[in-house]
């Protein structure tokens, strides 16, 4: 049943008010004004105009190559679509680990084509980046564990937090970077690709929303990318869920197009101008 476009907007306060809700809150990525339409109309509360769009829309194999000014574009077409939900801008690669400065700058520029709020990818060595951005007022929702961004230390998408230890990684690293994230004043976390137990050991521990993606259920609120929701990916991967297959029903819509003009059944007089 899709939600009534005129409900209240969600604010970065309403956020912080659901940490240990009884309502988990639900975040999905867009990339364009169409989609970010059709998301809202979900009733979801959060959009997160997402750096995957290089894998999912620009066909990269990881989020690496995704610039600051494509993020910006991105943005801005998500904003057209004036949604209830609250506009996340994920700052990519490259924009904001120079420096602090760096970092508020590009922030800055996501906040002016119309994000509420900026995410970007680290703990414990982004504690400086997430507290710059905060005090000028920019609400910054960080991202732990499987971090595409660092695609090249991890030797690819892997899960995270499954040794102990405190290099990067590692166990204990990762549950001091959930508190430097917290600490630095982050308004939320992404927890992604971490076993259950210590993606439900971070929540517990720590004051903000966390928003957990192949993290199990007992984070504070889930997020999906879209091409996944909608499968429009011929992926299966275990930590995403196929609620449609968008990907199946727009072949056979546009395999019939090509049949129809072929068999010169369309255009038919009906939709011709005399
Ligand atoms: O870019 C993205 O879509 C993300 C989500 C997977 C959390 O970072």
């Amino acid at each position: 049943m899709p939600e009534s476009t005129s409900r209240p907007r969600v604010t970065v306060p309403d956020v912080i008010a659901r940490k240990n809700h009884h309502l988990p809150l639900t975040m999905i990525t867009a990339y364009d004004a169409t989609f970010a339409k059709i998301v809202d109309e979900s009733g979801v509360d959060m959009i997160l105009v997402g750096d995957s769009v290089g894998s999912v829309v620009q066909g990269v194999a990881n989020t690496i190559p995704v610039t600051l000014e494509e993020m910006e574009y991105h943005v801005r077409l998500v904003a057209r679509a004036n949604p209830r939900a609250l506009i996340i801008g994920d700052l990519p690669f490259g924009s904001y680990q120079v420096n602090t400065e760096q970092a508020v700058r590009s922030a800055i520029r996501l906040v002016k084509a119309g994000a509420a709020a900026v995410k970007l990818e680290g703990g414990v060595t982004m504690q400086d980046a997430i507290a710059a951005i905060s005090r000028v007022d920019i609400p910054v929702m960080g991202h732990i564990g499987l971090t595409p961004q660092s695609y090249h230390r991890m030797g690819g998408h892997r899960v995270q937090g499954r040794a102990e230890g405190r290099d990067p990684g590692g166990k204990e690293r990762l549950l001091e970077d959930a508190h430097s994230v917290e600490q630095a004043g982050a308004f939320a976390v992404v927890i992604e690709g971490v076993p259950r137990e210590l993606a439900r050991e971070i929540t517990q521990k720590i004051s903000i929303p966390t928003i957990g993606i192949g993290a199990g259920p007992d984070c504070d609120g889930q997020v999906l990318v879209l091409h996944d929701i909608l499968g429009l990916s011929p992926n299966n991967l275990k930590f995403t869920r196929k609620y449609a297959n968008v990907r199946e029903l727009s072949i056979q819509a546009c395999s019939e197009f090509v049949h129809e003009v072929r068999a010169r059944q369309w255009p038919d007089d009906d939709h011709s101008f005399h």
